[in-house]
């Protein structure tokens, strides 16, 4: 009997299956599948992933006691909010995935590292551009060039080989989807090469200590192709967001097994690349005078940091019968619930409305400290009333229409402070914490009546 030659996988999570099927079943997505020519050798990544682990043969287990605490070995890379995300500093030996729509400024931001970081000896390689190429982003970009060496290589083999052979402090791989192993058929960019290049690059990094950076294109849908795949293989993921159109770019730590996740950076893109922007409220906050309807300000924490985030809205008749809702940055559904709550435990009509909402500066926020400012923003757009732009919010809406207590309520006042509000709203539930009301006027609320009330006096 004829044995198969091809296998199916998800290129969504790089789930295996022997037959095509129209829905994944270890993640849930539909057409995912592609075909591609079975892999005949016998090490999977898999066997050579633990091959690193235990590279000595003597390798027994350790009680917790015995492991000695000798930290990781950090560096910094020069760009002081990277090194933040990554939780001080590059880890020797660490695998770092880049990822981002094309055009967000991945390929910049591994260049600008070897650039501000003269005593970093770097190697870059690039599947997608020329040497020359390179040399003239990296002549736009500016700083000091002489310890990054360029390779313009797709085949892994012949960049492990310079690798080894250059012995740099840091490998820049721009983009993984681009290079191949020739001991796979399957073509680049397929999840099997991406796994197996990913997984040999893996190794290289933990044999030999050096810090490893792959870039990653994200595919429409928002998943790094071979995604799934690449995010449990590697230390620590980053992931570019934003509009590129727009000039600001978020910098967001997803996973990270040296430091926190969920950490956040603000750069901006300038005609010398990537600016680190050090304080986001500045840039995020509105810059007009006159008070207009339908803007709020929240607190908003992204990781360990807070920062004020303007939230507009619009809202009118609808001109068909059917109204519009339409979020950027926000979670269209929640700001369904919050109308839901607005109009069942308010009264406010809402029904016949059609709602627009906008977060500032292309960002996407999840905390669901933001929904205060929502909800206020749409009544403020609603009855053409506007809130004093000295005023910001931050408390979650319940479905109840209570106003929930938010995490870290004092670093928000404390921001709130420093950027110059003079009163903020918070859920009376947060009454419990302690913080400085010098200089601010701190206004606990209960419900959405009530806070109403104080807002549109
Ligand atoms: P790039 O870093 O190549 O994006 P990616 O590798 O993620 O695909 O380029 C990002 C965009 O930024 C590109 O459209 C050109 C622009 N850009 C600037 O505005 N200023 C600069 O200094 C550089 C280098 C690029
Ligand atoms: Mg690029």
């Amino acid at each position: 009997m004829a044995t198969a030659k091809t296998v199916w996988f998800c290129t969504s999570c790089g789930n295996e299956s022997p037959k095509w099927m129209g829905r994944c079943p270890a993640c849930g997505e539909w057409n995912t599948m592609v075909e591609e020519p079975k892999k005949e050798k016998k090490s999977s990544a898999a066997t050579r992933s633990r091959a690193f682990v235990a590279t000595e043969s003597d390798a027994r287990p350790l009680t917790l006691g015995e492991i000695s605490l000798t930290a990781e070995n950090r560096f910094s890379i020069g760009l002081a909010e990277v090194d933040r995300l990554l939780g001080g500093g590059m880890v020797e030996g660490s695998m770092i995935l880049l990822g981002g729509e094309p055009g967000i400024g991945k390929s910049t931001l591994a260049l600008q590292i070897p650039l501000n970081c003269a005593s970093l000896k770097t190697l870059y390689v690039s599947g997608e551009e020329s040497p020359r190429q390179i040399k003239m982003r990296a002549l736009r970009l500016g700083g000091d060039a002489s310890s990054c060496s360029i390779l313009s290589e797709t085949i892994l083999e012949n960049i492990l080989d310079q690798a080894l052979a250059v012995r740099p402090d840091l490998l820049v791989v721009d983009s993984i989807q681009t290079i191949y192993s020739d001991e796979l058929d399957s073509s680049a960019g397929s999840v099997s090469q991406v796994k197996e290049c990913a997984a040999r690059l893996l190794r290289f990094a933990k044999e030999t200590g050096t810090p490893v950076i792959l870039i990653g294109q994200i595919t429409k849908d928002g998943s790094i192709a071979g995604p799934k795949v690449l995010e449990h293989i590697v230390d620590v993921v980053l992931q570019f967001e934003g509009d590129t159109r727009g000039a600001y770019r978020l910098l967001r730590s997803i996973k990270n097994r040296f430091g926190s996740t969920s950490e956040l950076a603000v750069f901006e893109m300038t005609g010398s690349g990537l600016r680190e922007v050090l304080n986001p409220s500045e840039i995020l906050i509105p810059m007009h005078k006159d008070d207009l309807s339908g803007i709020a300000i929240a607190s908003v924490m992204d990781g360990t940091r807070p920062f004020m985030l303007e939230i507009q809205s619009l809202v009118s008749s609808a001109a068909y019968g059917m109204p519009q809702r339409n979020a950027n940055g926000f979670d269209v559904r929640r700001m369904n619930m919050l109308l839901a709550v607005l109009e069942k435990r308010a009264g406010f009509k809402l029904a016949a409305k059609d709602v627009f909402l906008n977060v500032a500066g292309g960002l996407r926020v999840t905390d669901p400290a933001c929904d205060m400012a929502v909800a206020v923003a749409i009544l403020s757009s609603n009855f053409d009333l506007s809130i004093p732009l000295d005023s910001c919010f931050c408390a979650e809406i319940g479905l109840s229409g209570e106003l929930r207590p938010v995490s870290q309520v004092q670093r928000r006042i404390a921001e709130a402070k420093k950027i110059g509000f003079k009163r903020i709203y918070i859920s009376s539930f947060n009454k419990e914490g302690s913080w400085d009301e010098t200089g601010i006027e701190v206004v606990p609320v209960s419900d959405i009546p009530a806070l109403c009330r104080l807002v549109f006096k």
